[in-house]
């Protein structure tokens, strides 16, 4: 990794300590490796990602019905999936120095990276999946699994979603979720953790209509992206070669993002064939078949997958937005997050504590939060203000002054110009919902 690109993600993961984005889980006990805590505007920030997300894919449209299924399942969804016997990683260790490696992320499978010697054991394969026991006996039969995937669940509710909602094929289920792997290389800060959520959906369609529904969401996929505000110069599209491909996928195609650690994955769009359906039909006896006026021959169907990590997301959405201003001061972070997810919409200042400014303001305040999160503040000077709601990524600021108790006027300073324009107090509301949805 180059030096400065070491530094800035370095600086960005003592800013989300410093401003309250993310901490290191079970931070007074040392931490625990690979985990961690998102504080107040992280989780803000989260949450409001997830619904962007559950909007654009669910809410908006007429074809995707959204879910939330268990953690925990059958284990013999795990068995049936493939992911018992091939959701595994190809694990080496080095004798000499005892690191710990994913042959398949090695230069040289046959040097130890770290310590140069060429004493790498030989390959094993390692199943990613956690194992749990349900109930007080921790024997064989009470096994289960925390899911890798929140796409099973999602598969074993096919029926049920499609009974209940009527839908007809092309139709889609969405679902954001924890899901879990024992990774063997997890690391670059919240990018690949053991713990993370995912936000998945899955197109049930026609065989014969899979490359085109695999285009169309191609294409959706990618728009969410600059909808959300990333830059299209920092991304691209990577094919997954024959050696790449999942167990269960015929096509695949990542959104990748230029991370300062390298272009890494942050989406997978997967055409899983029948495989998944087909797979629980045969195991469970249940008829997996789709049949209608348009489709008379019955058939098992098609999945078009969209599989985002809502993490990955978070952290691309932190760096994409990180920018040092030198034209405001030496230290200067702004993080300039569209304001579509921005975690704080508005900051409202009276410019003193006097003068009538402070009532004034507790009012907007008062009236704005009902609708938005807004942030309210006094303390020191209204530059020092500024540049702490420029670190929080917060787009715009509300200042009460002298000439607001004149004409109901504010001024909104604007995060990424800088400029000032006075706006009436009465139009706050309508501005901040234009710039939202
Ligand atoms: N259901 C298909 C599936 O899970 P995947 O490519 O293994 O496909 C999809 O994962 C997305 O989930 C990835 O593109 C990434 O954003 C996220 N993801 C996967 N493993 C992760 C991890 N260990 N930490 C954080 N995010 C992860």
């Amino acid at each position: 990794m180059a030096k400065n690109a070491d530094n800035k993600m370095e600086r960005l993961v003592s800013l989300c300590k410093r401003r309250g984005f993310v901490f290191p889980s079970s931070e007074i006990y040392g931490g625990l490796n690979s985990c961690w805590d998102y504080g107040p505007l992280g989780a803000e920030l989260k949450r409001n990602i997830k619904t962007f997300w559950w909007e654009a894919m669910t809410n908006r449209r007429d074809d995707v019905e959204g879910l939330d299924a268990a953690i925990l399942m059958h284990p013999e969804v795990w068995r049936t999936s493939g992911h018992v016997d091939e959701f595994t990683d190809p694990l080496v260790d080095c004798k000499t120095c005892k690191a710990r490696f994913r042959e398949d992320e090695l230069k040289d499978p046959t040097q130890c990276p770290k310590c140069g010697n060429k004493t790498l054991t030989d390959t094993r394969q390692f199943n990613l999946m956690f194992k749990t026991f349900m109930g007080p006996v921790a024997d064989d039969s009470a096994v289960v699994f925390l899911r890798p995937e929140t796409a099973q669940g999602i598969y074993v509710n096919f029926l049920n979603v499609k009974n209940s909602s009527r839908q007809k094929i092309p139709f889609g289920i969405a679902q954001i979720g924890k899901a879990f792997r024992n990774e063997i290389t997890p690391g670059n800060f919240i990018f690949r953790t053991r713990e993370f959520e995912q936000m998945e959906m899955q197109y049930f369609i026609a065989p014969e209509e899979d490359e085109k529904w695999f285009e169309y969401w191609k294409e959706q996929r990618w728009n969410w992206y600059l909808e959300l505000g990333i830059r299209e110069e920092k991304l691209r599209w990577h094919e997954h070669g024959a050696d790449e491909l999942a167990h269960y996928a015929k096509k695949a195609y990542d959104i990748e993002y230029e991370f300062p650690f390298g272009w890494k994955e942050l989406e997978g769009v997967h055409n899983r064939t029948d495989f998944d359906l087909g797979r629980h039909h045969q195991a469970t006896g249940k008829d997996m078949r789709y049949q209608d006026e348009r489709f008379t021959e019955k058939f098992i169907p098609y999945i078009i997958e969209t599989s985002a990590g809502c993490d990955r997301t978070l952290l691309t959405v932190l760096v994409d937005a990180y920018d040092e201003d030198p034209e405001r001061g030496e230290k200067s972070t702004v993080l300039r997050f569209s304001p579509k997810i921005a975690p704080i919409k508005a900051a409202v200042f009276p410019l003193v504590k006097k003068d009538g400014m402070p009532e004034i303001a507790e009012k907007i305040y008062n009236d704005l939060r009902k609708n938005f999160n807004i942030f309210y503040d006094y303390r020191g000077s209204v530059g020092r203000r500024y540049a702490r709601m420029d670190e929080a990524g917060c787009p715009f600021c509300f200042t009460i002054d002298g000439q607001t108790t004149e004409d109901d006027t504010v001024t909104i300073r604007d995060r990424d110009s800088m400029e000032q324009t006075r706006h009436k107090i009465a139009e706050l509301s309508a501005f901040l919902k234009e710039k939202i949805v």
